[in-house]
């Protein structure tokens, strides 16, 4: 009945899938007590509460080591990163009336318990894996390479924003995007959540790059089929260029669009709106580091090779209206990497690259929930505007982007992120 998960001294972690014997997967979260005065099983002396629920999401299997946590009516909840259903981590009831398991967990003798029914056959801990934000930077938090001014306790989601957009080291870019991160997810749990500072600052019209050769698309070499070292740090290479503008992309819709309104029946962005683009952006400096790391690993360093910046003219051409920048960025141009993520890991696989493989598998994953996000919104800002997310989406493509929405396409991706094959099926070709 009862499973050992480890003591209170080795489970540090905010987060940890459990994976029993028996296949199943559950996550095991540990959050501060909202109300330490009074200790339940579950609550640890110095502060800290364990909960266990279901590793996939009931809806449609979203990754719920990767939902986002919120205290509502004195309880957490924490969202499926897929299509934000939220589920009470105790009770495991959520709001659009389905229901996920959740497992009772008990402390004794400073050993973590969990509950677990084993009918009759016996049922182990056979792993317990970290789930960490895995950015590898090069400095530590505290570090003063990387000074965090002018930004201090009183800054705005805004100020912050505008501090990315600007900073021209990749470095310090994700370094900072981490750091607002960290920060802001902190805050939202406490007593004084930061402020979002909407239309204060201004995001500069292109962030700046610095010591990179910049060339146009189509002067970049081709990488090649990944058969040697050299065409798989051109690939590498070209990835974290993307990643890095894809950080600025995912703050800069922040900023940029903080004052936004929905016509007819006015509302203005919830704050779920900041969180989760914060949450694409950290996983770009995730991605970033990721990339540039594997890079380094093979002897080159990022920089070395020319990048273009062609991403961010479709954010000039949308940066007028945000249902456009959604379409453009998030369900053209990111729903086109799912079509082509399987290809590039193949090719790494093909040349014995695991480590390579590791990576972007990882990003994969993360790019899944990416379209998601931008799925959820253009579909949140139709249903105010009472219009239908499909033809805005395809009104927005034949105005805001060259060429056309081009397969294979990765249906099993896109369908993961809401887009079935009405958004972007041939016979109904979306083209220029
Ligand atoms: S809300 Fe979790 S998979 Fe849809
Ligand atoms: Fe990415
Ligand atoms: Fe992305």
């Amino acid at each position: 009945m009862s499973i050992k998960l480890g003591e209170l001294s080795e489970l540090v972690q905010a987060r940890y899938v459990v994976h029993l014997s028996d296949g199943k997967r559950l996550v095991l979260f540990r959050l501060p007590s909202i109300d330490p005065s009074r200790q339940k099983p579950h609550e640890s002396l110095d502060g800290w509460s364990y909960y266990a629920m279901e590793a996939e999401c009931p809806h449609a299997g979203g990754p719920m080591a990767e939902s986002s946590v919120d205290i509502e009516d004195s309880a957490y909840v924490v969202s499926c990163p897929w299509h934000a259903y939220d589920f009470n981590v105790e009770t495991g009831e959520s709001s659009v009336g389905i229901k996920t398991c959740t497992y009772p967990i008990y402390i004794r003798d400073q050993i973590v318990f969990l509950n677990y029914p084993q009918g009759g056959r016996e049922v182990r801990l056979a792993r317990l894996e970290a789930v960490s934000e895995k950015v590898k930077l090069k400095h530590d938090q505290n570090s003063d390479v990387l000074t965090t001014q002018p930004l201090n306790e009183q800054s705005s989601f805004c100020d912050w924003a505008v501090e990315i957009l600007g900073t021209a080291d990749p470095e310090r870019k994700i370094e900072l995007t981490h750091r607002l991160y960290t920060v802001f997810n902190e805050k939202e749990v406490s007593s004084s959540p930061m402020a979002l500072g909407k239309g204060r600052v201004k995001p500069p019209d292109q962030p700046p790059r610095d010591g990179l050769v910049e060339v146009n698309p189509w002067e970049i070499q081709n990488p090649g089929r990944g058969g040697t070292v050299r065409s798989r740090i051109a690939m590498l290479h070209a990835l974290a260029n993307i990643e890095l503008w894809a950080i600025d992309l995912a703050i800069d819709i922040c900023v940029r669009f903080a004052t936004f309104q929905t016509e007819r029946n006015v509302h203005e962005l919830p704050r779920t709106f900041f969180r989760d683009w914060l949450k694409v952006a950290n996983d770009e400096a995730k991605h970033f580091s990721l990339l540039r790391t594997r890079i380094e690993e093979l002897g080159y360093y990022f920089g070395a090779l020319s990048v273009h910046h062609g991403l961010w003219e479709s954010a000039t051409r949308t940066a007028h209206d945000l249902r456009a920048r959604i379409s453009i960025i998030a369900l053209v141009h990111e729903a086109r990497g799912l079509d082509i993520n399987p290809m590039t890991i193949e090719k790494f696989r093909k040349a014995g690259d695991t480590e390579s493989v590791a990576a972007l598998e990882i990003i994969h994953h993360d790019e899944i929930t990416h379209v998601t996000t931008g799925h959820r919104w253009l579909t949140w800002i139709c249903d105010q505007e009472g219009t239908d997310p499909i033809q805005v989406f395809r009104s927005n493509v034949q105005k805001y982007f060259r060429g056309g929405i081009r397969g294979p396409f990765n249906e099993e991706a896109r369908l993961q992120a809401g887009m079935d094959q009405r958004w972007y099926k041939i016979d109904n070709a979306v083209t220029a």
